[in-house]
């Protein structure tokens, strides 16, 4: 599959379609005037297109009766390309229209398709009072209209989205009937976004409070070794517990691979692993019911959905990145073997900033930090905090060595752009910067280019991408974490009714979430490097050799 970074965003249509006398002009002009969209007929097209051709301005029967079917469905197939590329209207087309696979194709790319029904008897009694179709043969009218209304049924319904039956039913009631299903679709499509990549396809899985999380991982090419352990090591780093300044909760966070292993190989299979929760104590967050906790993610998700997991905030809550780094540390150990080393740490906590950088330290004290010193005072800020039933947030840098110039897409799939998306759809971020970052607001070109010598680059300001695109320098980057939200000290919000309350959020949270987003830091930016690699493949088959001496 190759991705296309030359379009951005779809567009979108409501395609109402059904046999003769479902009434779908009428429907689509009623719903096109109850969202404010506008509403096109394909038979209107089709007309205007015969006029500007042939200079008569004949109804389609006409264009069918006196053109012939293949020019008529030409024009059909015409119109279908040019509506298919309208976004946010309302498309009212034929049944018949719909029939030519082509156009169906058409005309169902980003499109909701809406499909009328009635019973073909109930089409016929209704077609004698609007006028039989062009193709219906007078000597047996009623059943050429009967099969041709049934087999137009038949084939459309498995391609619905929506299927609304016309039987009966005041005008207002169908229309209600079609907002509310269409307020269904669209309420699926919109929560679709679960699942990151393109090639490397991750569907991290599971709430704050239920019974277990995990990571659906899918694109892992047959053969590719896979280390349970080293998966459960980057675990551990992100676990909970892991020292007095992080939440009390106690989750194991074992991981078991469910599918897509055997005897420690990827088959091609979608790797399935899990890890059973087994501290929730979804009682503490009772008294959060009806309330919606200042920083956190309740309003906006009461606002989005009209329900939400109030125990802990249900799938906004930062136990879903164990899935995330399940799956991250599999694509780190496959790009490890590629001479890829991803490493994040923390570089500031609570206002006070690393000022020596040894590597080795980082994981020697539980913030994570590669200055032993500011370590100390980072941690003693996060206990301060703790102790005042509030939080403290920081800086987490991430630098990758070993990427390859020519990595990423220019436009739309820029690997800046991509990093910068992936790490900022983990919970708290709220900053990104790449190489020299926002400083570079101040300086002058000549200060800030990336000048070449014998080869190389005399810095990098860059941070290691430029137009999208790795140039071979280290990857850097900085994310700013919010102080945690869920904190002890009491705060102003409101309540599912609108009403003015204060707040005390309890439970069990961590008052710094830094030293535990770094592991997840670094499994998004292996899943983002790893399905950018596997797409680069698909340009340039050479990198499928690791070695980078081999790629000119
Ligand atoms: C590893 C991790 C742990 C987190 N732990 C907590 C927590 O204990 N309490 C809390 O209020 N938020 C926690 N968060 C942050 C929330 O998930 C996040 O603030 C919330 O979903 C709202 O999203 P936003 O901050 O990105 O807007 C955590 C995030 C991560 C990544």
């Amino acid at each position: 599959m190759q991705h296309d970074n030359n379009v951005y965003g779809a567009t979108m249509k409501l395609v109402i379609s059904g046999a003769k006398a479902t009434g779908k002009s009428t429907l689509a002009r009623q719903l096109g005037a109850a969202l404010g969209l506008p509403v096109v007929e394909s038979d209107s097209l089709v007309e205007e297109l015969y006029a500007a051709r042939h200079g008569q301005r004949w109804n389609c029967a006409e264009i069918f009766a006196r053109g012939g079917a293949d020019v008529f469905r030409a024009l059909e197939g015409e119109a279908a390309e040019t509506l298919a590329a309208r976004d946010w209207c309302i498309i009212a087309t034929g049944g018949s229209t719909l029939l030519q696979p082509e156009v169906r194709q058409a005309l169902r790319r980003d499109a909701v398709l809406i499909v009328l029904t009635a019973p073909p008897a109930v089409l016929w009694s209704r077609v004698q009072r609007i006028g039989l179709p062009a193709y219906v043969d007078k000597d047996d009218a009623q059943q050429t209209f009967s099969a041709r209304a049934a087999m137009i049924q038949e084939v459309l319904l498995p391609y619905a989205d929506v299927v609304v039956d016309v039987t009966s039913g005041a005008p207002e009631q169908l229309l209600d009937e079609l907002l509310e299903k269409l307020g269904a679709e669209f309420a699926v499509r919109c929560t679709a976004p679960n699942t990151f990549g393109d090639v490397i396809r991750a569907t991290p899985f599971g709430d704050s409070h239920g019974v277990a999380i995990g990571c659906v991982l899918d694109g892992v090419a047959p053969g590719t070794p896979i280390d349970l352990d080293e998966i459960q090591h980057a675990l551990d780093r992100r676990r909970p517990g892991q020292s007095e300044l992080s939440t009390p909760r106690k989750e194991r966070d074992q991981v078991r691979i469910l599918s897509g292993v055997f005897e420690g190989t990827a088959t091609g299979a979608p790797i399935c692993m899990i890890l059973m929760s087994e501290d929730q104590r979804p009682s503490a967050y009772e008294g959060l019911r009806e309330l919606f906790r200042p920083g956190h993610a309740d309003f906006t998700f009461w606002k989005k959905y009209g329900i939400r997991d109030y125990r802990g905030g249900g799938r906004s809550s930062g136990r879903e990145t164990a899935g995330r780094v399940a799956g991250g540390a599999v694509a780190q150990q496959i790009l490890r073997a590629r001479g890829v080393q991803i490493c994040a740490y923390a570089l500031e906590i609570g206002g006070i900033r690393a000022q020596t950088f040894d590597l080795g330290a980082i994981e020697h004290n539980p913030v994570r930090c590669p200055d032993p010193l500011a370590a100390q005072a980072m941690a003693a800020a996060i206990l301060k905090a703790k102790e005042e039933k509030d939080s403290v947030g920081g800086i987490i840098e991430l630098r990758i060595s070993g990427v390859p110039a020519g990595l990423g897409d220019p436009v739309f799939g820029k690997l800046d752009a991509r990093l910068a998306s992936a790490l900022l759809s983990i919970g708290a971020t709220m900053g990104f910067e790449i190489g020299a970052g926002f400083a570079v607001a101040r300086r002058r070109g000549s200060e800030n280019n990336d000048a070449m010598h014998d080869g190389a680059f005399v810095s990098n300001n860059a941070g290691g991408i430029v137009g999208g695109i790795s140039n071979g320098n280290e990857i850097v980057i900085r994310v700013a974490i919010k102080p945690t939200s869920s904190i002890e000290k009491p705060q102003r919000t409101i309540d599912i009714h609108g009403q003015n309350r204060d707040v005390v959020v309890e439970g069990r949270h961590d008052p710094c979430i830094v030293p535990r987003v770094v592991p997840v830091v670094e499994a998004m930016a292996a899943l983002v490097l790893l399905d950018a690699w596997e797409m680069q493949t698909r340009i340039r088959p050479d990198w499928l050799d690791a070695a980078p001496a081999a790629r000119a």
